[in-house]
């Protein structure tokens, strides 16, 4: 199990405890986080689970793979901390993890 936090565009924090192995994007439809739709069930294909990884989590996380950052093109207000939460997946390195949600996605 990990901590993973995703804080919704009003700032309501969401603390939960994820299995590793899941991804974000799993677990903020799971509980129900407002602002994550992953229209595509996160086949990497739609952009609507864009989320901002926490500036302090950046670099632990690390950038997305080529396909993802295709994606990202279709994403809405891309920033450099920007992935598709569907493509980050729970681990004990990511233990604690905080992610922030867009005001909007795709
Ligand atoms: S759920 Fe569609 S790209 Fe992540």
């Amino acid at each position: 199990m990990s901590k993973l936090t995703i804080v919704a565009f009003d700032g309501t924090r969401n603390d939960l405890d994820v299995a590793n192995g899941t991804t974000v994007m799993e677990n903020a439809v799971r509980n129900s986080v407002p602002g994550i739709e992953a229209e595509c069930g996160g086949a990497c294909a739609c952009a609507t689970c864009h989320v901002y990884v926490d500036d302090a989590w950046s670099a632990v996380v690390g950038p997305p793979e080529a396909m993802e950052e295709d994606m990202l093109d279709f994403a809405y207000d891309v920033r450099p901390t920007s992935r598709l939460s569907c493509q980050i997946k729970m681990s004990d390195a990511l233990d604690g993890l905080v992610v922030h949600v867009p005001e909007r996605q795709a």
